[in-house]
C-alpha cells in the first residue's frame, strides 16, 4: 500500500468539508478524483501530499514514499533555464551520475581497488534501472508534448508567459520519478493537442497517480479507479471512468428505490401510530414505535449541489457595428500577431480559437484596452458596455469577503439582494462572509461569472470560462450563453461547447487572425500562405494516394485487361484530370499569393476569398483523386497485359 486516509475530517470554520474520508491507494493504481466544485477535491489532494492539516483521522504513507505534485512556486523571477528547472526532477539520478564521475576520476588517477570498481558497477546498475540513460530523452519528449520546442529548453524560466510557466511546472511533476503523482486539474492550462498528449502520457505511465479532472481526453483509458467526493464523503469505484458512471447511476437508482420504499413505510407507520396511540390498539401502536426507532435508515440518495441560475441581461443595445479592426499588429514577445480585418456585428457570437500561446489572450487584452497595439486601427461601436472574463481572474479582490465583493459590484447594494445573488451561485448563508482568497478554483470561476452577470454588459469577452467549472456549471453556462442576446467573443478549448454556442470563428494561427462566418475549427489547419513566384509551375502529379479514396466511381476490380475502348476512356480520364489538377493548382497558388498580401485582402471581401479558397482546395483534392484512380487503373491494365 502506498498511502491511506482513515476517517479524515476537515473543517473550515463552521463548514465541514471532509466528514470522515477513507481511502486506500495501492502501488500502480490510477485514480480519477471527481466531484462538484467546492466539494473538497483540492483539499483532499493537499492532505494526501502532506501539505494541508486535517482535524481528525489519520494519514498513513509508505516509508520513503516519493510524492510529486505540481509546484506552487512562482517562476517569474527564476533566471535558470527551463531545462535546468525540469532536470530537478531527476535529482537522484544526477546525484548518482556525479558520484560515478568521481569514481571514474579516481580510477583514472590510478585507484583500481576492488571497492572502487564495485561501487562504480553498482551505480551503473542503479542508473540503468532508474532511467539514468534515458532521462534526457524523457525531458525532451515532455517539452514537446507540453507544446514547447527543444530550443525553448534553453530559455530562462522567467521569460515564459504565465500559462507557459504553468505548463513547465506540470512538466516538472510529470518527469518526477515519484511513487505517487498528484495532479489537480492539469488540463486547465493545456490546449487540445497537449491534453491528448497528457492522456497518452498517463496511459503509459507506470506510476500510481490521482488526477482531478472531468476531461474525457485525459481520463479515457488512463484510470482504473474513480473516487467521487460529495458532501464530505468519498465513494470509491474500481474500473474506468465510463464504468464508474454506469455503476454510479445504478447505485443511485437502487438507493433511490430503497429510500423511497423506506420513506413510504415510515409515513404509513407514523400514520398508524398517530391514529391508534390513544385508542384500543395503543399496544400495537407502541410496538410500531419501537420498530421505527430501531429502523436502520437508508441514506438519502446522493444529490449534487444546486446549479446556479445565470441570466445574462443588459439594458441598452449597442449599435449595429460593435467592433472594427484594421491591420492591427500586436506584440507577442519576440514575434507579432497580425489582425488584418475583423468586423464584429451586434448579436454575433464568435469562437476565438488557436493553439496555446498563439495570442488569443493577447488579442482579447488588446481589445479591452489593457495592452496597447503596436500599430493599426481598433474601434468599438456606440453604446458598447464590455465585460471581460479573464482566464487568470486577476480582478477579484482576494482580501475581501464574498459579501463585500458582490456589494461593490452593485450600483445600489442592499443586503437582501446581495444574499440572493450569492445564494443563487451556491454561496448561501454563512458563506457570504468567506474570504475570496480561500475559494476553490471552481468557486472563484463562479464568482467571476457572477461579476460578469452583474455588469449587465451587452458585449462579453470570455477567456476560457469553462476551466475549473464542474459538469453541471458548464451546462448552466452553456444555456446562459445560448440565450444571451448581446455580442460574444468566446475562447474555449472545448469544441463541443463552442459549436453549441457560437456562429462565427476568429482563428489565430501562424501569427495571423482569420475570420469565418460560421464555426469552423478547421480554419486552424489552413497552411500559412506561401509567397510563390509569378507563373505557377505545372505541378508534379500527386505522389501518394490519399487515404481511402472518396471517388464517386471506384475503379472496379477487373479480371481481364481493358478493352480498347475502355483503355481509351481511361487514358482520356487521366489526361483530363491532369489538366484539371494543373489549372486548379495554378488558381490556388494565385489565391494564396493574394492571401499573403495584406493590401489585397481589403480590396475584396475576405470571407468570399476564403470561401473560394476552401472550394478550390476541395476541387483540387477530387481532381487529384480522379487522376490517381485513372493512373492506377491504367497501371493495373499494363500489368495484366504484361503478364498475359
Ligand atoms: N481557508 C479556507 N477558509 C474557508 N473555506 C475554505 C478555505 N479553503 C477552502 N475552503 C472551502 O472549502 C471547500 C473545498 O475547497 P476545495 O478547494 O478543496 O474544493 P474543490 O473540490 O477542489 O473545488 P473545485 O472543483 O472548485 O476546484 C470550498 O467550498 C472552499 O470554499
Ligand atoms: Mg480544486
Amino acid at each position: 500500500m502506498r498511502a491511506a486516509l482513515i476517517g479524515v475530517a476537515k473543517r473550515y470554520g463552521e463548514r465541514e468539508v471532509l466528514r470522515g474520508v477513507d481511502w486506500q491507494i495501492h502501488a500502480g493504481e490510477r485514480w480519477a478524483l471527481v466531484g462538484p466544485n467546492g466539494s473538497g477535491k483540492t483539499t483532499l489532494l493537499r492532505i494526501l501530499a502532506g501539505k494541508e492539516e486535517y482535524d481528525s483521522g489519520d494519514l498513513r504513507r509508505a516509508r520513503a514514499l516519493r510524492v510529486a505534485t505540481v509546484p506552487q512556486e512562482d517562476l517569474a523571477g527564476v533566471q535558470s533555464s527551463a531545462r535546468t528547472y525540469l532536470l530537478k526532477a531527476f535529482d537522484q539520478v544526477l546525484k548518482k551520475e556525479a558520484e560515478l564521475e568521481r569514481l571514474h576520476k579516481d580510477m583514472a588517477e590510478g585507484d583500481h581497488t576492488q571497492a572502487t570498481l564495485n561501487a562504480a558497477a553498482e551505480i551503473q546498475d542503479w542508473l540503468l534501472h532508474h532511467g539514468g540513460y534515458t532521462y534526457e530523452m524523457e525531458l525532451e519528449r515532455c517539452l514537446l508534448g507540453l507544446g514547447f520546442t527543444v530550443e525553448d529548453g534553453a530559455r530562462p524560466c522567467r521569460s515564459f508567459s504565465g500559462g507557459e510557466q504553468m505548463r513547465l511546472k506540470l512538466g516538472r511533476a510529470l518527469l518526477d520519478p515519484a511513487d505517487l503523482l498528484l495532479l489537480d486539474e492539469p488540463g486547465n492550462h493545456l490546449d487540445d493537442t497537449q491534453r491528448g498528449w497528457l492522456g497518452q502520457f498517463l496511459r503509459e505511465s507506470p506510476r500510481a497517480f490521482v488526477v482531478v479532472t472531468h476531461d474525457p481526453e485525459i481520463l479515457e483509458g488512463a484510470v482504473d479507479h474513480v473516487a467521487f467526493l460529495l458532501d464530505g464523503k468519498l465513494y470509491t469505484f474500481r474500473g474506468d471512468f465510463a464504468s464508474f458512471q454506469t455503476q454510479f447511476e445504478e447505485m443511485q437508482k437502487s438507493r433511490e428505490r430503497a429510500y423511497d420504499q423506506q420513506q413510504a413505510f415510515i409515513s404509513r407507520t407514523e400514520e398508524f401510530i398517530r391514529r391508534y396511540k390513544a385508542g384500543q390498539r395503543s399496544k400495537q401502536a407502541r410496538g410500531r414505535e419501537k420498530v421505527l426507532s430501531r429502523l436502520e435508515r437508508v441514506e438519502a440518495p446522493l444529490r449534487g449541489p444546486e446549479g446556479f441560475a445565470l441570466r445574462l441581461t443588459f439594458e441598452a443595445l449597442t449599435g449595429e457595428d460593435v467592433l472594427t479592426v484594421r491591420d492591427l499588429k500586436l506584440s507577442l514577445g519576440p514575434s507579432q500577431l497580425h489582425v488584418p480585418k475583423l468586423d464584429l456585428k451586434r448579436g454575433q457570437k464568435v469562437a476565438l480559437i488557436g493553439a496555446n500561446g498563439s495570442g488569443k489572450t493577447t488579442l482579447l487584452r488588446a481589445l479591452t484596452g489593457e495592452t496597447a497595439p503596436l500599430e493599426g486601427e481598433m474601434r468599438w461601436g456606440t453604446n458598447v458596455l464590455l465585460a471581460h472574463y479573464d482566464q487568470h481572474q486577476r480582478k477579484l479582490p482576494h482580501g475581501d469577503t464574498l459579501f463585500n465583493t458582490v456589494g461593490n459590484l452593485l450600483k445600489t447594494p442592499n443586503r437582501e439582494q446581495i444574499m440572493s445573488h450569492l445564494g443563487a451561485f451556491g454561496f448561501g448563508g454563512a458563506r457570504a462572509e468567506q474570504g475570496v482568497g480561500s475559494l476553490s478554483g471552481g468557486e472563484r470561476a463562479r464568482l467571476h461569472l457572477l461579476a460578469v452577470l452583474l455588469a449587465h454588459a451587452n458585449v462579453l469577452l470570455l477567456d476560457e470560462p469553462t476551466n475549473h467549472l464542474d459538469v453541471k456549471a458548464v451546462e448552466m453556462l452553456r444555456e446562459s450563453l445560448q440565450s444571451y442576446k448581446g455580442t460574444l467573443v468566446l475562447v474555449s478549448h472545448d469544441e463541443e461547447f463552442l459549436r453549441s454556442v457560437v456562429d462565427q470563428t476568429w482563428a489565430v494561427a501562424g501569427g495571423k487572425v482569420r475570420a469565418a462566418a460560421h464555426y469552423d475549427p478547421r480554419l486552424l489547419e489552413i497552411p500559412a500562405p506561401k509567397v510563390e513566384r509569378a507563373s505557377a509551375p505545372r505541378p508534379a502529379p500527386p505522389k501518394s494516394r490519399p487515404a481511402a479514396s472518396k471517388s464517386p466511381e471506384p475503379v472496379p476490380a477487373k479480371k481481364g485487361a481493358m478493352s480498347k475502348n475502355e483503355r481509351f476512356r481511361a487514358e482520356k480520364r487521366k489526361a483530363d484530370a491532369e489538366a484539371a489538377v494543373a489549372k486548379l493548382s495554378a488558381e490556388k497558388s494565385a489565391l494564396e499569393k493574394r492571401f499573403s498580401d495584406p493590401d489585397a485582402v481589403f480590396q475584396e471581401d475576405w470571407r468570399a476569398l476564403h470561401e473560394r479558397f476552401e472550394k478550390l482546395k476541395k476541387q483540387l483534392e477530387s481532381a487529384e483523386e480522379e487522376w490517381l484512380d485513372a493512373t492506377t487503373a491504367l497501371e493495373e491494365d499494363d500489368a495484366l497485359r504484361g503478364g498475359g
